[in-house]
């Protein structure tokens, strides 16, 4: 049995899909239900016994030791967080409460769980903490990607609580000896992305006929992996990982983010064409994003070469089903577009002078 936090997130949720389709062994998903937590993703799954679903907050130690204490999970796979830069921005105080005292909750509660395991559960167990790319900071056009070797340079509250996890993380396996694994994604596109993210925000935006909105100048490089490929290389890095180790994971798909709403706009006039065009008339600049990183890149061989994973996606085989999956589950996508996500487009995309 594992534990995962977060399971009803984007990531968080294909990674229990995926889990559950792959092998035996049961899941707890542990999920407080954010506005970004949704059990629609869940559906497929909801009628087998092997996936056990408890609400609750990470920073809630006593009812994460209990849960451990009664399921005996071998590994917490830690994807629990508030992930959007952009309300990071507007609100830091919940991405200190959840990432950096929720993960600090999180690893002592696994520490003490871990402490009293006999001797070969022990050794088995597994602490892994999914983070991110954008710990490292903002490359320039010509620097070399993001090794684990590279400094760490948080530019927003979003990456600065993430990069506290991972020191957090780090710490508990330097002093306590806990079993950990860390992994570093960068950015990651694919079904059930809430659609406050460029990806599904883009591809809603275009099928409503709204604008597109894109942040200055829309020459910010990140690097974009499939969902899918991330999970593949998660469930690699709980197998074969060495303790104590990070391993940045990446699609080697750097894109200028005009680059990727072009790729997105022909996508949709060769699948759901309008009679009015082209959707990239429907592109507009709005203001840009306070201290907005320039560049991620991530150098990937690491992973490659000592665990042997490796993106099937390409940027555009993914970019591909990710459309269709937005085409094909329309209904997924109104649901998600309640007064909450209606006040958050409205409180973000007002303030850059950006009209419909
Ligand atoms: P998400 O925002 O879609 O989902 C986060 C999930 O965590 C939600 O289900 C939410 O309800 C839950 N959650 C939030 N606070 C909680 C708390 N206090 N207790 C329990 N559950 C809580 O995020 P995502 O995009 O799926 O990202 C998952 C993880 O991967 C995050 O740690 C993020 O930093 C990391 N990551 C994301 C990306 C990306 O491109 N999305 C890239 C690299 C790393
Ligand atoms: P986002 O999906 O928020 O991920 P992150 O900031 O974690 O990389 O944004 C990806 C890029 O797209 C980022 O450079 C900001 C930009 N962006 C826009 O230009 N317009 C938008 O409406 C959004 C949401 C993002």
């Amino acid at each position: 049995m594992i534990f995962v936090t977060g399971g009803a997130g984007f990531i968080g949720s294909n990674f229990v899909l995926a889990s559950l389709a792959q092998g035996e062994e049961s899941v707890i998903n542990f999920d407080k239900l954010t506005y970004a937590g949704n059990l629609n993703n869940l559906l497929s799954v909801q009628q087998d016994s092997r996936h056990i679903f408890v609400q609750g907050d990470i920073c809630d130690t006593a009812q994460v030791a209990a849960l451990l204490a009664e399921y005996q999970p071998r590994a917490i796979v830690h994807f629990a967080a508030e992930s959007h830069v952009d309300r990071s921005i507007y609100g830091p105080g919940e991405f200190i409460q959840t990432n950096i005292n929720g993960t600090f909750s999180l690893l002592e509660a696994a520490r003490a769980y871990w402490s009293g395991l006999p001797k070969a559960q022990q050794e088995a167990f597994r602490f892994l903490h999914v983070s991110t790319d954008e710990v490292y900071g903002s490359l320039e056009k010509d620097d070399a990607p993001f090794t684990e070797q590279h400094v760490y340079a948080p530019n927003s509250p979003y990456s600065a609580s993430k990069a506290a996890s991972d020191h957090l993380v780090r710490a508990y396996h330097h002093t306590y000896g806990l079993p950990t694994l860390t992994t570093n994604c960068s950015n990651n596109y694919g079904p059930y992305h809430f659609p406050e993210k460029l990806i599904p925000l883009m591809i809603n935006n275009a099928l409503a006929g709204k604008s597109l909105p894109i942040y200055g100048d829309g020459q910010q490089v990140r690097d974009w992996l499939y969902v899918g490929d991330h999970c593949a290389a998660i469930h690699r890095v709980l197998a074969q990982g060495k303790l104590g180790e990070t391993y940045n994971i990446g699609g080697w798909n750097e894109k200028t983010n005009l680059e990727v709403v072009h790729a997105l706009c022909d996508l949709l006039d060769q699948m759901a064409p309008k009679a009015t065009g082209s959707y990239r008339s429907q592109i507009t600049t709005v203001q840009d994003r306070p201290g907005h990183d320039r560049r991620y890149a991530i150098d990937a061989k690491k992973i490659q070469s000592e665990l042997g994973w490796m993106p099937v996606e390409t940027f555009e085989t993914g970019l591909r089903k990710t459309v269709q999956w937005y085409l094909d589950n329309q209904a997924w996508v109104q649901a998600v577009q309640s007064g909450a996500y209606l006040e958050w487009i409205a409180h973000n995309y007002q303030q850059r002078g950006h009209k419909e």
